[in-house]
């Protein structure tokens, strides 16, 4: 699939099905929304994926369809099988477990139910819902490596329905508390069950975790937690074209002054550029890493050598972007 800077996502690994059901939509409506052009046209996209792939799913079809890269394989993944006869919900529970760390684990739900026309047609961007992507996956990786550098407190911004990097940093690291957020009210109320699951089976020690809805252009969101986090991190978000600006202004405002945001994102044609230009021009120190982590590295070199057809970079290798408010020449974390 070819790669536009129009706001559309590229490629979904979506594993959803659709119906037409028509329940409420989650839509936390923000005062101002200037750009509902894009964002429609951001839906329409991934409503377009989520037919297409349930085209792809069906047998005929399948043999002759290519696989997509869809994951590092930096987690093993466990479905968990509940015994509980009167749960007749279709929850699927899984653990997610570090490969290079494999004491680290956390238990994510990842199957919210069927993908409703409705949802993808009236709530603002749903796709965060669909899967969890390669960039939050390795993000979550780096943030297990990178353990001891965490301190203070942590924002996960559109963390989609597991926010499974800002999980991992409340598990691994000596933090006195994490923020996960998104802007979908769904993604957010299955991350309230993720951390109450995880709470249970006693993972967080005495860090405080919680999730909210936050949206990067509402302002009441943004101002009672402005200059709180020490770092604040997101994966994949740099591809709505109505939001780069106001993603930029939510990192700059959130952010400790000497704090640290880690932005993981593959360059998706010109918009990981176009968020680097006004991260800039908002006065904030950039600076772009390829090389971040060994374990990735070799893998994107692997997938590399089979084609374009499997493993597009531009589309699948996250890049790892630093941003602090101050010239420091190099952050902590790299
Ligand atoms: C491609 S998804 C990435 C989700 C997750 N980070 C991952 O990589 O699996 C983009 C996320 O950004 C969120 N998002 C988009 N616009 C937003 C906004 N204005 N405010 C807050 N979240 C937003 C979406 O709800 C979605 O979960």
């Amino acid at each position: 699939m070819e790669t536009r800077s129009t706001g559309a996502i590229n490629e979904t690994p979506v594993r959803k099905d659709v119906d037409g059901d028509t329940d409420d939509a989650n839509c936390h409506i923000c005062p101002v929304d200037p750009a509902a052009n894009g964002t429609a046209r951001a839906r329409w996209t991934l409503l377009r994926q989520v037919l297409r792939q349930k085209q792809v799913d069906c047998p005929e079809v399948k043999h002759v369809s290519v696989r997509r890269f869809s994951t590092f394989d930096l987690f093993t993944r466990k479905r968990l099988v509940i015994n509980d006869t009167s749960n007749t919900s279709d929850d699927q529970w899984v653990e997610y477990q570090s490969v290079s760390l494999p004491k680290y684990r956390a238990l994510l739900r990842v199957h919210l139910g069927p993908l409703k026309v409705n949802e993808v047609l009236n709530s603002f961007d749903n796709t965060g819902n669909v899967c969890v992507w390669p960039s939050e996956e390795v993000m979550a990786h780096f943030c297990l490596q990178k353990r001891t550098l965490f301190k203070g407190a942590v924002c996960e911004l559109g963390g989609g329905m597991t926010c499974l990097a800002g999980l991992m940093v409340a598990i691994c690291a000596d933090v006195r508390e994490v923020l996960l957020s998104d802007g979908n009210e769904k993604s957010i109320h299955n991350v309230r069950e993720v951390v109450e699951r995880n709470r249970q089976a006693g993972v967080f020690s005495s860090t405080s975790v919680s999730a909210r809805v936050l949206r990067w252009d509402c302002d009441s969101d943004i101002s009672p937690l402005e200059g709180h986090f020490d770092v604040v991190m997101c994966a994949d978000c740099l591809f709505l074209d109505q939001f780069r600006a106001s993603l930029v202004d939510a990192i700059r405002r959130l952010l400790h002054p000497k704090g640290t945001a880690l932005v993981f994102a593959p360059r998706r044609g010109q918009t990981l550029a176009l968020f680097c230009e006004l991260a800039q021009q908002a006065g904030l120190f950039i600076s772009q890493h390829q090389q971040y982590d060994h374990y990735v590295w070799d893998t994107h070199l692997k997938m590399l050598k089979e084609g374009k057809e499997a493993y597009d970079e531009n589309i699948h290798y996250p890049l790892l972007l630093t941003l602090t408010k101050g010239p420091q020449t190099v952050s902590h974390f790299k």
